[in-house]
């Protein structure tokens, strides 16, 4: 056996040293290098291993027009659940016009053979690329095997051979999942295996379209003289299953574990030696399941796939638009956003209370919020909006741990925090009721600036709510305490709309309010906060 030489690996960046530092010299941070026993042979083309071998992929590659590439190499693969299609990434125009060919079709009395043609996948269908590879992250039983074992089943089904490697369970206890998920596609073979020149063999034997290995972590190469799941040996294997992917143009899912403090073990590392790395969030003690691309190479990382643990495994939530709404009740400290994810709007309840604390040792907590976004905002709340939260515990969540990070939530956190600090919930005073009434119901009306510098002065009115609970809110707030426009503000007043929001709380807009809508349109912090009540 070739002598192993000893480096050192950077666990964030991946960066190879030849002795120990504290510090990673490239990525500057501390305590992330770790031991690497590098096989001597491998230092010509390290990627070339058992993979290399396994395919016959020698000749030399030739640079050629971009023109001349054949494209259809690389036509995406639908997994049909299209929620993990979406965050999969690719042309959803495409795919779309299939979906409304096929409406058509179906309108017009065309064969479904003939729409299912029209339909068929193409260049730019979103789904799997062939040769790619994606690393599937995520907490202990939030439903890695689960999606990956349905995503299977269905790729199978439409005829594409899939290879399920199991490293963590026997293939009895998989066609046990498996049979509860009504996973028995001729083309799904499964492997329980977990030494990675077996494995490679078998994709070999098998020739499957697509492979899939649960998990990462558990497998080995025999060569390198290192445990399961070290740097070593997850730096190896990934590459070399990498390269298996290149060189066979197998689409390739890798399972990560994810460490307590929610990273990918022991992978920074493999999120870069990867094209696309998804990631599982959300609470595993909720139903709901969110789906996310933190890094994609072939489509965008803006999209999320919604899912819904169920006795069956993951049922696709595909109109999720409120989902994290859906126990919102009017009351101080709930504020509704809708936030946009990808092409999709979603409505999202932020939540904000606030408790007696001291100045200078104040706590501020978010989940799933920015925190630095949440030290602005508190800053401008006390600076433009006259709160005094210096003595505060702030914290702020948003519902149904989705991540909110567009600062088109802004004014939501600002008024969850002001609504709960005041006691006070969001709607409209009756002092607004005159210049509200002055446009009918579907035009847009704006609240008036009176004396905004007082926040204290316009808040102090205790008269009743005159606006029914279903109002929500949007727009970025600035240092100077100014509501900024918002992109993508029409499809978020349409969404909120549809979910039943009768009145939408945004910075000014051009657009003429959809039926049974009323928007209320402010241009600074003061004037929104004359909404709370
Ligand atoms: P699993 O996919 O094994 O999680 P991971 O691979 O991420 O560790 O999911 C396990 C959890 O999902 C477990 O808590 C049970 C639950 N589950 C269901 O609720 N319904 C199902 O049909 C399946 C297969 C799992
Ligand atoms: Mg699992």
């Amino acid at each position: 056996m070739a002598k192993a030489r000893l480096q050192f690996i950077c666990r964030e960046c991946g960066s190879v040293q030849s002795r120990w530092m504290g510090k990673c010299p490239d990525c500057g941070q501390w305590d992330v290098l770790e031991e690497y026993r590098a096989s001597a042979g491998a230092g010509k083309d390290e990627q070339r291993g058992e993979a290399g071998i396994a395919t016959a992929a020698d000749a030399v590659p030739q640079a050629m027009p971009i023109g001349e590439i054949d494209e259809t190499l690389v036509a995406r693969i639908p997994t049909t659940i299209v929620e993990l299609d979406r965050v999969l990434g690719g042309g959803d125009r495409a795919q779309e016009t299939g979906d409304r060919r096929q409406e058509t079709g179906q309108r017009t009395g065309t064969s479904g053979t003939t729409a299912k043609a029209h339909a068929l996948p193409s260049v730019g269908c979103s789904g799997l690329v062939p040769g790619s590879t994606v690393l599937v992250g995520g907490d202990p039983g939030i439903g890695k095997s689960t999606l990956l074992l349905q995503a299977a089943d269905r790729l199978a089904r439409q005829g594409r051979r899939v290879l399920y490697v199991t490293s963590e369970e026997s293939a009895q206890q998989t066609r046990l999942r498996a049979a509860r998920l009504g996973a028995h596609a001729d083309e799904l073979y499964v492997l329980a295996d977990t030494n990675l020149a077996r494995i490679i063999e078998q994709v070999r034997r098998v020739q499957p379209q697509v492979l899939v290995v649960d998990s990462i972590q558990m497998i080995y190469k025999g060569d390198l003289p290192a445990a399961p799941g070290s740097v070593t040996q997850l730096r190896a294997c990934c590459m070399e299953l990498c390269y298996l992917a290149k060189a066979s143009n197998v689409a390739v899912f890798l399972v990560g574990h994810v460490t307590k403090e929610g990273q990918l073990a022991g992978p920074r590392l493999l999120e870069h030696m990867v094209d696309t790395v998804l990631y599982f969030e959300g609470d595993r003690y909720h139903s709901h399941r969110i789906v996310r691309a933190i890094k994609n190479r072939f489509g965008t990382t803006l999209e999320v796939g919604l899912f819904e643990m169920s006795d069956g495994g993951l049922r696709e939530v595909r109109d999720g638009g409120g989902l994290f709404a859906a126990e919102y009740r009017p009351m101080s400290g709930s504020v509704v956003c809708p936030v946009m994810q990808g092409s999709r709007c979603l409505l999202v309840e932020i939540q904000a209370l606030t408790a007696t604390s001291f100045p200078g040792s104040a706590k501020r907590k978010v989940s799933g919020l920015d925190s630095n976004r949440l030290a602005m905002l508190i800053a401008v709340l006390e600076k433009r909006g006259g709160l005094r939260l210096a003595d505060q515990d702030v914290f702020a969540s948003s519902v149904g741990g989705m991540k909110v990070g567009e600062p088109a939530a802004d004014l939501a956190i600002a008024l969850a925090i002001a609504g709960a600090h005041l006691n006070r919930q969001i709607g409209a005073r009756q002092g607004n009721e005159a210049r509200r009434h002055e446009g009918t119901k579907g035009k847009a009306s704006t609240v008036p600036g009176k004396s905004p510098r007082d926040a204290t002065s316009c808040l102090d009115a205790s008269v009743p709510s005159c606006l029914p609970p279903g109002i929500c809110a949007v727009g970025e707030i600035g240092l100077g305490g100014e509501v900024r426009h918002v992109s993508g503000i029409e499809q978020r007043i349409r969404e909120a709309v549809r979910l039943g929001f009768s009145h939408v709380l945004c910075p000014p807009v051009a657009m003429k309010p959809p039926a049974g809508c009323e928007l209320f349109q402010v241009r600074s912090l003061d004037e929104a906060l004359q909404m709370l009540n």
